[in-house]
């Protein structure tokens, strides 16, 4: 496919990573289009695991990767992030692309990001919300900036003591910015111009997004959401890159349902269901190890990230998490005030009001993990996806029994 965009469909972490960094051995750019330090893409390549939160996963598979105009990045800790690669850092240098126009994030954001409505949030407090405020509000630093360093370090001072913060608590960041431009300059492109010539040269595109459909800021679970478009509009905008050249769209699914941070979770689950599969399925977030909230899947949601999304395939992740469950419940309405919705409401405080509607499933008790073959697996877990499928009306392709590259079915 020239050009394949991978989204999750939930609310973050349903596994993207691990598809990304899969899909990336046929890649010739994988290119993130939002998003920041907030992220936190994992890999496990024979045995070893990786987190990536700024870098776009194909890393791992030795391919250039691009940070698109539509990020918010922290210079130093990019620099950081690839210096703690498995891969050697000149590699990693070489493979590596920044926007220009990229947008910087400083230690101001992530000052402003420790306030109270943040925690209301519950923010990753790296500092995301108020970098694409800096941007919107067109106080924002462009990563052309790297270029004239001494500018930019009074920029980023000044910007410090506007948020109420003592610069001199910033040496050492200064330091390390000064070091972090020099390497990271050389790395800055016109990326519009590069992903348009990587797609109409005939070479393949991996779009990776980050975080999941309902953070979205415009079509998310507002305001418990993160500040930019996690979904298929913002792989055209983060990236320069025109719709007629989105080709093809892998929507990702956990096989159940975590939230991390505030904002409703309809079919939470507070009981020992829920701390089981939150063991089971190491529901911690990896970029700020707070534990995820744990819940049923949900159909509701999931149909109709579909629909904004244009999902072409589904990819259902973590399937083995409910290896050991005598009954799995999905839920496929919500109910509000007697009502039964089948689409995700846009209005939140109906939102709010809403039950789950739950169709029970039996579980498969046996175990799952590592399956390559979809001949392998149990029954009750074949009628598991096939309910998925028929109930969103997309087929799904790539099913995955663990966390490792290769334990995942290709269907
Ligand atoms: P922010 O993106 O740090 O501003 O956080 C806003 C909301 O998005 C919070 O509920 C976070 O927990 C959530 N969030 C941000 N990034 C991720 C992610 O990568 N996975 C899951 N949740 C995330």
């Amino acid at each position: 496919m020239p050009s394949t965009v991978v989204l999750g469909l939930q609310w973050g972490d349903e596994g993207k990573g691990k598809i990304v960094d899969m899909l990336a051995a046929d890649a010739d750019l994988v290119a993130r289009y939002q998003g920041g330090q907030n992220a936190g893409h994992t890999m496990v390549v024979e045995g070893v695991k990786t987190v990536t939160h700024l870098l776009p996963s194909g890393v791992l598979q030795g391919k250039p990767c691009l940070l698109g105009n539509g990020m918010v990045i922290d210079p130093v800790g990019l620099y950081e992030e690839m210096q703690g690669m498995p891969v050697p850092l000149p590699e990693v240098l070489a493979l590596v692309k920044i926007s220009d126009r990229a947008h910087l994030l400083f230690p101001s954001h992530k000052l402003i990001d420790g306030g109270a409505q943040s925690k209301e949030i519950g923010t990753t407090g790296k500092g995301i919300g108020p970098a694409y405020e800096s941007k919107v509000g067109r106080r924002g630093t462009l990563a052309q900036s790297l270029r004239h360093v001494d500018k930019l370090v009074e920029t980023v001072r000044l910007a410090y003591e506007v948020a109420g913060g003592d610069a001199s608590d910033l040496t050492d960041y200064l330091d390390k910015l000064v070091i972090a431009a020099a390497v990271l300059s050389p790395l800055l492109v016109d990326s519009a111009a590069l992903v348009n010539e990587v797609y109409d040269t005939g070479g393949d595109l991996l779009i990776e997004g980050a975080q999941g459909t309902w953070l979205d800021i415009d079509h998310g679970t507002y305001p418990y959401v993160t500040s930019s478009n996690t979904t298929i509009g913002g792989a055209c905008t983060g990236l320069g890159l025109p719709p007629q050249k989105l080709d093809y769209v892998v929507g990702i699914v956990k096989a159940y349902t975590t939230r991390v941070g505030a904002g409703k979770h309809a079919t939470e689950l507070l009981d020992a269901t829920g701390d089981h599969l939150r063991e089971r399925g190491n529901e911690y977030g990896s970029t700020t190890g707070r534990p995820r909230r744990v819940g049923w899947l949900d159909l509701v949601a999931v149909k109709q990230a579909i629909l904004i999304n244009g999902v072409d395939e589904l990819a259902i992740m973590k399937i083995d998490v409910l290896d050991e469950l005598d009954e799995i419940l999905v839920a496929t309405a919500y109910e509000v005030d007697g009502a039964e919705l089948v689409r995700f409401p846009s209005d939140q405080d109906v939102f709010e009001a809403s039950k789950p509607v739950y169709q029970p499933l039996p579980g498969w008790k046996c175990n799952t993990i590592g399956m390559t073959n979809i001949d392998d697996l149990p029954p009750l877990a074949k009628a598991y996806l096939d309910f998925i499928e028929t109930h969103v009306g997309i087929p799904i392709r790539f099913i995955s029994t663990g966390p490792g590259r290769e334990e995942t079915i290709v269907v």
